[in-house]
């Protein structure tokens, strides 16, 4: 697909520049908010969504974290609108009596960090708190406790910087927002030469 034809099917919604600054922002407030406390805090990322964030908010941070994962799973297609899920990958860390703060990507209908919240509170952490780059607020389902957030976006079909599609095209620096999403699962080698370099790169030493 020709560059300019490109803007009309996927569009920067958040550049590079943009995440890193409130990616700062947000490690500045969590760093202030745990520096005094016993023991550092527990960052739970969420797999694999979180995994680009979690990487450069932890760098941020001023002070020493822990980190650690989770990776769940909904049981079925039915399930995963009632919030029903089970622990594909469970913690490493016993975070009874630490300072737990929960790492997403982004929050939709709220299911998976509501049942991520009531599974860990059954643990005694000290505390715990989340933190998620984006809030798409408009698919909510359920109300959801979320003490920090990084960007609210609109109802758009977003990936890069961790976010998916079928996969593909977590790795990039900016984060897209795709305008013409059947045409995209029509064709999902669609994006690749319009977000990554390389691509470019090789076809035209070719
Ligand atoms: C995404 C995201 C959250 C969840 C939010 O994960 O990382 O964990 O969905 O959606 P919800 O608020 O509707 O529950 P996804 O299942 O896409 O897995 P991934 O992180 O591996 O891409």
């Amino acid at each position: 697909m020709p560059r300019d034809a490109a803007a009309t099917f996927l569009e920067v919604l958040i550049n590079a520049a943009a995440l890193q600054t409130r990616v700062g922002e947000l490690g500045k407030r969590l760093s202030d908010e745990y520096a005094q406390r016993a023991a550092p805090p527990i960052f739970v990322g969420v797999l694999r969504g979180s995994t680009l964030f979690l990487a450069d908010l932890i760098r941020r941070c001023s002070i020493d974290v822990a980190v650690d994962f989770m990776s769940i799973s909904s049981y079925s297609e039915t399930s995963a609108q009632s919030g029903v899920v089970r622990i594909v990958k469970d913690l490493d860390h016993d975070i009874a009596g630490r300072d737990v703060v929960l790492v997403e990507d982004i929050v939709d209908t709220g299911l998976t960090l509501t049942y991520l919240r009531r599974a860990l509170l059954e643990r005694g952490p000290a505390s715990l708190s989340a933190v998620t780059l984006l809030d798409r607020e408009a698919r909510r389902i359920v109300p959801v406790q979320l003490e920090y957030s990084g960007f609210a976006i609109p109802d758009v079909f977003v990936v890069g910087y961790g976010l998916d599609f079928m996969g593909r095209y977590r790795n990039t620096s900016d984060l897209y927002a795709i305008r013409d999403l059947p045409r995209l699962a029509n064709d999902p080698d669609l994006l690749v030469d319009l977000v990554f370099d390389g691509a470019r790169a090789r076809r035209s030493s070719a």
